[in-house]
């Protein structure tokens, strides 16, 4: 982990207030696994505001150009800030930061990638590592209005089958991403499910697996102020052996058995 700043390559819409962002940085290419996130500064050099870095989460890197990409949504001040930046701008960031989400690379595992709105954002590396492997995927996404526009060219670069649903566009699967997972659950047998959305999807997805004999990772989402294990802002409530205690989704995640999540 380390305190950077890379070159921004671009920085343009990947949907409704969603930006796509492309940086130049040797390292976090070299050093970032499935699962991690950046601390993002969201202010200028001379102004500290908003004073807290942004978590955002790492959505892929390209070997060969050097280059990570971060999903944002633009929600805030600091989210704003972060639209407003420019090809050649720098960006200033603290990272890889988490732990590496482990994958099962067993290729007869039916791998079920479920990402709600910007939750799509962390699942695109381990969809990306899965592939490289020769395993079996299918990526399910929700959201609300429409689409992501870049979204679908993502999946097909991928090489990896994928869905959409949507509340309102009438040219996809209408519902929620849940629904995928109540119309097959017959089918998921030996399956692996990896998720990251708002809470509300989380605590669904956990509902609807828990008799199953499946392994459900979900990537939390947390409000941070340190990233690195210190402030305990990012807690969240774990089932233990004797009632339940807390972990730090920052230092200690972002991926947990999100049967053992208490929402
Ligand atoms: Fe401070 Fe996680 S953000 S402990």
């Amino acid at each position: 982990m380390k305190i950077l700043k890379g070159e921004i390559i671009s920085n343009e819409k990947y949907g409704p207030d969603v930006y796509k962002m492309e940086v130049f940085s040797p390292y976090i290419v070299k050093n970032a696994l499935p699962g991690q996130f950046l601390m993002v500064r969201c202010s200028s050099e001379d102004i500290l505001d908003p004073l807290l870095r942004r978590p955002i989460s790492i959505f892929n890197t390209e070997e060969s150009f050097k280059v990570f990409s971060l999903l944002y949504l633009v929600k805030g001040r600091g989210t704003e800030f972060l639209s407003g930046l420019k090809k050649g701008d720098a960006l200033d960031f603290v990272g890889p930061l988490g732990k590496e989400c482990k994958l099962d690379y067993g290729t007869d595992v039916n791998n079920v990638l479920i990402g709600g709105g910007i939750g799509i954002a962390p699942l695109y590396m381990i969809a990306k590592q899965l592939m490289k492997k020769g395993c079996r995927g299918t990526f399910i996404a929700g959201f609300r209005d429409s689409p992501y526009y870049g979204f679908d060219k993502d999946m097909i670069d991928l090489g990896i089958s994928h869905q959409i649903y949507c509340e309102k566009d009438l040219s996809r699967n209408i519902g929620l991403a849940t629904d995928y997972l109540r119309d097959h659950i017959a089918e998921m047998d030996n399956s692996s499910v990896y998720c990251c959305g708002p809470k509300p999807m989380l605590a669904k997805i956990q509902d609807i697996l828990k008799d199953q004999d499946i392994k459900v990772i979900g990537l939390l989402e947390e409000v941070m102020a340190c990233g690195i294990g210190v402030c305990k802002g990012c807690a969240v409530k774990v089932k233990e052996k004797e009632g339940f205690g807390y972990k730090n989704v920052c230092s200690e995640g972002p991926s947990f058995d999100l049967k053992e999540v208490l929402f």
